[in-house]
């Protein structure tokens, strides 16, 4: 897809981060939209946004409807596409983009914890296609575009829950990719890979208890550490996954963390997972003598 003016994007996840991004730069090209989010008011945020950002055209003026959804929810996705085709006449764009993180040992991890994520990151973007994928037929030019991770492509110890959904949106979007390109519909696909990107998703993570004293010191700890690995800005990753669309590209890798992770995983498939064990340790050592060294100056305080 060459050009989004007058096309109509629906976006998971429009609330924060990439998504709201996503949103900004659609309407700065007036590109119609239909944003969800299961916070209402930055969904709301996002939308009025969206509508400042679009360039004033007398007669054409950009339309932005907002749903409020759980995207792990297949009737209500299903509902919201059947709304965002009847409000919008068409629909030439989802971004299946909502996802949230999961930090925990494989031994200690609740079963509802691993649902939940499993249910966001994996079946929403499932729920997104599926849904959507009529419409996008029936528009004659219709592209998907998935969100993995770099967890998509390397494991991470504390990260299985994430590894695995975003592994499972990798495999899916690739043969959805292939699918799409065997029936010549008019739509693609295109399965994006951001590495850590400065957006809210590491302070709403859910880190288990079991995760401090084996991997982290805190659960704020954690979150910052985690925070500590994100180098893109949510914009800069916007402006990569649409230039990928107009190229048609199968798979987007947003930040040179991700690209050197890639080459890192296909160079070295099994050692990896011995220096990624290294690292872990280090970073554990080197937090533990900082939460240590923190303790001891407030006792002298
Ligand atoms: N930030 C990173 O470093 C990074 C790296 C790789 C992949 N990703 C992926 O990018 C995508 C976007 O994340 P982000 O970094 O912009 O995070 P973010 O937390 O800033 O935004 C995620 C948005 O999704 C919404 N959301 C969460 N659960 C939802 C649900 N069940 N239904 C509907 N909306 C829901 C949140 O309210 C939020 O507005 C996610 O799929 C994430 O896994 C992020």
């Amino acid at each position: 897809m060459k050009s989004f003016t007058d096309r109509v994007a629906a976006i998971t996840g429009a609330g924060s981060g990439m998504g709201r991004s996503l949103a900004i730069q659609l309407a700065r090209e007036c590109c119609h939209l239909a944003l969800a989010d299961r916070n209402a008011t930055s969904l709301a945020e996002t939308a009025r946004l969206a509508q400042a950002e679009a360039p004033q055209i007398v007669g054409a003026p950009l339309r932005v409807t907002t749903r409020v959804l759980d995207v792990a929810d297949r009737a209500a996705m299903f509902d919201w596409a059947a709304e965002t085709a009847a409000q919008h006449d068409r629909v030439n764009l989802v971004f299946n983009n909502a996802g949230v993180a999961l930090s925990s040992t494989i031994e200690g991890m609740d079963y509802a914890d691993l649902e939940w994520i499993v249910g966001i990151n994996f079946w929403g973007v499932v729920h997104g296609t599926k849904a959507f994928l009529p419409y996008l037929k029936a528009s004659g030019a219709g592209h998907i575009v998935n969100t993995s991770s770099v967890f998509g492509l390397f494991a991470q110890p504390g990260m299985s829950g994430y590894n695995a959904t975003k592994y499972a949106v990798r495999g899916f979007t690739e043969a959805l990719r292939q699918e799409l390109d065997l029936m010549k519909c008019g739509v693609s696909a295109t399965c994006v890979h951001p590495g850590g990107i400065h957006t809210g998703i590491a302070q709403s993570s859910r880190i288990a208890s079991n995760m401090v004293g084996f991997m982290i010191e805190s659960e704020q700890q954690g979150k910052d550490d985690f925070e500590k690995f994100f180098i893109t800005t949510p914009d800069e990753a916007a402006r990569v996954i649409l230039d990928g669309v107009r190229k048609n590209r199968r798979r987007v890798l947003i930040g040179r963390d991700a690209r050197a992770a890639d080459w890192l995983a296909r160079t070295l498939p099994a050692a990896y997972q011995a220096l990624v064990v290294m690292q872990t340790r280090r970073m554990h050592r080197i937090a533990h003598k900082r939460a240590r060294a923190a303790e001891a100056a407030g006792r002298r305080a």
